[in-house]
């Protein structure tokens, strides 16, 4: 698959939420998509075969550290390497550590980053409020 890694804009917002609300049990919303790209913050980034989106990631910038607040593959596309096309990118273009919080449920998500390096760093009790699960947080540090 020819994989193409591009900012996402908002004219991407409407096919982002198409995968949000089958990915997440509480979905962001357009409202909130909009108001990130407003922010210079935040650094949304979509994976596209030809012109259709079948992933996303979005990033909190601090500065000296990334936070990888969301990725999301279209559930028909998962395990074709989309996520980690999307991981290998940002991981490349920012050369900064990234860190991130994961439900400790989400093997998926954990294989995914153990892949790249990231190592747990500790656990949040009852971090996710809508099921009170815990969060694993991960840390990868830059070479
Ligand atoms: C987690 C998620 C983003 C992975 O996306 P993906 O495009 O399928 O990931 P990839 O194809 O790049 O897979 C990379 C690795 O992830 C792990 N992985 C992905 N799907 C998996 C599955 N169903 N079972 C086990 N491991 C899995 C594996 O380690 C895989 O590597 P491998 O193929 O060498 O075994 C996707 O499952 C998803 O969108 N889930 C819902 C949203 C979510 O939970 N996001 C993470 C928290 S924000």
């Amino acid at each position: 698959m020819n994989i193409k890694i591009n900012k996402i804009n908002k004219d991407n917002i409407k096919n982002i939420l198409d995968i949000e609300i089958t990915s997440f049990p509480t979905p962001w919303d357009e409202k909130l998509y909009l108001s990130m790209l407003r922010n210079n913050r935040y650094h949304l980034y979509g994976a596209f075969l030809d012109d259709i989106l079948l992933g996303y990631i979005v990033l909190y910038d601090s500065v000296d550290i990334i936070e990888i607040i969301k990725i999301a593959t279209s559930k028909d596309y998962r395990k074709k390497g989309i996520a980690s096309h999307l991981l290998q990118f940002v991981i490349e273009k920012y050369n900064l550590d990234f860190m991130l919080e994961v439900r400790t449920s989400n093997i998926n998500a954990i294989n995914l980053y153990k892949n790249f390096n990231f190592k747990d760093i500790s656990i949040r009790k009852n971090y996710y409020k809508d099921t009170n699960e815990d969060a694993l947080i991960m840390k990868r540090e830059a070479k």
